[in-house]
Protein backbone atom coordinates (compact mmCIF):
# COMPACT_ATOMS: atom_id res chain seq x y z
CA UNK A 1 0.00 0.00 0.00
CA UNK A 2 1.06 3.36 -0.84
CA UNK A 3 1.92 5.74 1.47
CA UNK A 4 -0.90 7.98 0.68
CA UNK A 5 -3.43 5.45 1.04
CA UNK A 6 -2.03 3.90 3.95
CA UNK A 7 -2.66 8.04 5.29
CA UNK A 8 -6.47 7.49 4.15
CA UNK A 9 -6.91 4.58 5.43
CA UNK A 10 -4.78 4.02 8.69
CA UNK A 11 -5.97 7.77 10.12
CA UNK A 12 -8.18 6.85 13.33
CA UNK A 13 -9.92 9.35 15.43
CA UNK A 14 -7.95 10.03 18.38
CA UNK A 15 -10.23 10.76 21.79
CA UNK A 16 -6.71 10.43 24.27
CA UNK A 17 -4.00 12.67 23.82
CA UNK A 18 -0.35 13.03 25.42
CA UNK A 19 0.42 15.38 27.18
CA UNK A 20 3.66 16.54 24.98
CA UNK A 21 3.11 19.61 23.30
CA UNK A 22 2.69 19.99 19.40
CA UNK A 23 5.84 21.36 18.36
CA UNK A 24 5.37 25.01 16.87
CA UNK A 25 6.81 23.85 13.52
CA UNK A 26 4.85 20.72 13.31
CA UNK A 27 1.81 22.74 13.93
CA UNK A 28 2.66 25.56 11.27
CA UNK A 29 3.13 22.90 8.50
CA UNK A 30 -0.28 20.99 9.30
CA UNK A 31 -1.92 24.73 9.06
CA UNK A 32 0.00 25.34 5.76
CA UNK A 33 -1.50 21.52 4.55
CA UNK A 34 -4.28 22.61 5.19
CA UNK A 35 -4.76 26.29 3.62
CA UNK A 36 -4.40 24.00 -0.09
CA UNK A 37 -7.90 22.70 0.51
CA UNK A 38 -9.98 22.90 -2.15
CA UNK A 39 -12.73 25.32 -1.88
CA UNK A 40 -15.47 25.80 -4.34
CA UNK A 41 -14.59 29.10 -6.50
CA UNK A 42 -11.01 28.48 -4.41
CA UNK A 43 -12.76 31.34 -1.56
CA UNK A 44 -10.67 29.34 1.14
CA UNK A 45 -14.05 30.66 3.67
CA UNK A 46 -12.07 29.46 6.75
CA UNK A 47 -10.15 30.73 9.63
CA UNK A 48 -8.23 28.78 12.09
CA UNK A 49 -8.55 29.35 15.10
CA UNK A 50 -5.34 27.80 17.32
CA UNK A 51 -6.39 27.64 21.13
CA UNK A 52 -3.07 26.67 23.09
CA UNK A 53 -4.01 28.51 26.24
CA UNK A 54 -5.05 26.59 28.91
CA UNK A 55 -7.82 27.76 30.48
CA UNK A 56 -9.81 28.55 27.38
CA UNK A 57 -9.08 24.68 26.37
CA UNK A 58 -10.98 24.14 29.47
CA UNK A 59 -13.60 26.40 28.91
CA UNK A 60 -14.50 25.48 25.39
CA UNK A 61 -14.18 21.53 26.04
CA UNK A 62 -16.94 22.15 28.49
CA UNK A 63 -18.88 23.14 25.64
CA UNK A 64 -18.30 19.93 23.68
CA UNK A 65 -21.41 17.85 24.23
CA UNK A 66 -19.93 14.82 22.34
CA UNK A 67 -16.23 15.34 22.69
CA UNK A 68 -15.10 15.99 26.40
CA UNK A 69 -11.50 14.48 25.46
CA UNK A 70 -10.86 17.60 24.24
CA UNK A 71 -9.83 19.26 27.45
CA UNK A 72 -6.99 16.79 27.48
CA UNK A 73 -5.46 18.34 24.34
CA UNK A 74 -2.36 20.43 24.17
CA UNK A 75 -4.32 22.61 21.54
CA UNK A 76 -7.84 23.40 19.98
CA UNK A 77 -8.18 23.95 16.52
CA UNK A 78 -11.66 25.67 15.98
CA UNK A 79 -12.55 25.90 12.07
CA UNK A 80 -14.68 28.93 11.40
CA UNK A 81 -16.69 29.31 8.28
CA UNK A 82 -16.81 32.76 6.10
CA UNK A 83 -20.90 32.50 5.33
CA UNK A 84 -20.81 36.25 3.62
CA UNK A 85 -17.53 34.94 1.69
CA UNK A 86 -19.37 31.34 0.54
CA UNK A 87 -23.36 31.58 1.36
CA UNK A 88 -23.62 28.50 -0.38
CA UNK A 89 -20.74 26.55 0.05
CA UNK A 90 -19.19 27.88 3.60
CA UNK A 91 -20.35 24.22 4.81
CA UNK A 92 -18.56 22.00 2.50
CA UNK A 93 -15.29 23.78 2.56
CA UNK A 94 -14.81 23.62 6.34
CA UNK A 95 -15.62 20.11 6.02
CA UNK A 96 -13.15 19.50 3.67
CA UNK A 97 -10.42 21.86 5.22
CA UNK A 98 -11.44 19.55 8.62
CA UNK A 99 -10.42 16.27 6.99
CA UNK A 100 -7.87 18.06 5.33
CA UNK A 101 -6.07 19.45 8.78
CA UNK A 102 -6.61 16.03 10.02
CA UNK A 103 -5.10 14.13 7.44
CA UNK A 104 -1.83 16.58 7.95
CA UNK A 105 -1.88 16.23 11.04
CA UNK A 106 -1.97 12.56 11.08
CA UNK A 107 1.12 12.03 8.61
CA UNK A 108 2.80 13.83 11.64
CA UNK A 109 1.64 11.03 14.11
CA UNK A 110 -0.84 13.54 15.86
CA UNK A 111 -4.41 12.56 16.27
CA UNK A 112 -7.36 14.76 16.75
CA UNK A 113 -11.49 13.63 16.34
CA UNK A 114 -14.02 15.44 14.95
CA UNK A 115 -16.81 16.42 17.61
CA UNK A 116 -20.52 16.95 16.11
CA UNK A 117 -22.32 18.26 19.05
CA UNK A 118 -21.12 21.51 20.39
CA UNK A 119 -22.74 24.65 22.52
CA UNK A 120 -21.78 26.64 19.34
CA UNK A 121 -23.35 29.64 20.45
CA UNK A 122 -21.41 29.78 23.83
CA UNK A 123 -18.13 28.92 22.02
CA UNK A 124 -18.43 31.64 19.38
CA UNK A 125 -18.78 33.54 22.38
CA UNK A 126 -15.94 32.67 24.17
CA UNK A 127 -13.84 33.26 21.13
CA UNK A 128 -15.66 36.41 20.07
CA UNK A 129 -16.59 35.60 16.99
CA UNK A 130 -19.11 37.58 14.88
CA UNK A 131 -22.91 36.39 13.80
CA UNK A 132 -21.43 35.51 10.15
CA UNK A 133 -18.96 33.12 11.44
CA UNK A 134 -20.10 29.83 11.24
CA UNK A 135 -18.06 27.52 14.02
CA UNK A 136 -17.96 24.24 12.43
CA UNK A 137 -15.70 21.77 14.69
CA UNK A 138 -13.59 21.98 17.95
CA UNK A 139 -10.54 19.56 16.30
CA UNK A 140 -8.78 18.61 19.74
CA UNK A 141 -5.33 18.03 18.18
CA UNK A 142 -2.31 15.88 20.25
CA UNK A 143 -0.13 12.79 19.69
CA UNK A 144 -2.07 10.00 20.89
CA UNK A 145 -1.73 8.25 24.38
CA UNK A 146 -1.85 4.73 24.46
CA UNK A 147 -2.59 2.39 22.19
CA UNK A 148 -3.99 3.99 18.21
CA UNK A 149 -7.52 2.21 18.41
CA UNK A 150 -8.55 -0.65 16.04
CA UNK A 151 -10.38 0.11 13.09
CA UNK A 152 -13.88 0.55 13.05
CA UNK A 153 -15.36 -1.76 10.13
CA UNK A 154 -16.83 0.14 7.37
CA UNK A 155 -19.30 -0.68 4.96
CA UNK A 156 -18.22 -3.16 2.13
CA UNK A 157 -17.90 -2.20 -1.29
CA UNK A 158 -21.12 -4.18 -2.03
CA UNK A 159 -22.89 -2.20 0.33
CA UNK A 160 -21.82 1.47 -0.69
CA UNK A 161 -21.44 1.05 -5.01
CA UNK A 162 -23.48 0.72 -7.97
CA UNK A 163 -22.23 0.12 -11.06
CA UNK A 164 -23.79 1.85 -13.92
CA UNK A 165 -22.27 0.23 -16.84
C1 LIG B 1 -19.30 14.87 11.15
C2 LIG B 1 -18.67 14.01 12.22
C3 LIG B 1 -19.05 14.16 13.53
C4 LIG B 1 -18.44 13.40 14.52
N1 LIG B 1 -18.77 13.65 15.83
C5 LIG B 1 -18.12 12.99 16.80
C6 LIG B 1 -18.37 13.34 18.16
O1 LIG B 1 -19.15 14.22 18.45
N2 LIG B 1 -17.69 12.66 19.12
C7 LIG B 1 -16.80 11.68 18.82
O2 LIG B 1 -16.22 11.10 19.74
N3 LIG B 1 -16.52 11.34 17.53
C8 LIG B 1 -17.14 11.97 16.51
N4 LIG B 1 -16.85 11.70 15.20
C9 LIG B 1 -15.85 10.66 14.88
C10 LIG B 1 -16.52 9.40 14.31
O3 LIG B 1 -17.17 8.71 15.36
C11 LIG B 1 -15.45 8.51 13.63
O4 LIG B 1 -14.88 9.21 12.56
C12 LIG B 1 -16.04 7.20 13.11
O5 LIG B 1 -16.55 6.42 14.16
C13 LIG B 1 -14.98 6.38 12.36
O6 LIG B 1 -13.86 6.15 13.18
P1 LIG B 1 -12.41 6.60 12.71
O7 LIG B 1 -12.44 8.09 12.48
O8 LIG B 1 -11.51 6.23 13.85
O9 LIG B 1 -12.05 5.85 11.47
C14 LIG B 1 -17.45 12.42 14.19
C15 LIG B 1 -17.06 12.30 12.85
C16 LIG B 1 -17.65 13.08 11.88
C17 LIG B 1 -17.19 12.96 10.45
Amino acid sequence: MGEQIKLLKERRSIRSYDSKPIEDEILTQILETARWCMSARNKQPWTFYVIRNKDLIQRIAKECTTGPFASGAPLLIAIVGDKELSPNWYLHDTCFVSLQLALAAWSYGIGTCWIGRINRDNVKNLLNLKESDDLLTVLPLGYPKGKIPKPIPRKSLEEIVKYID
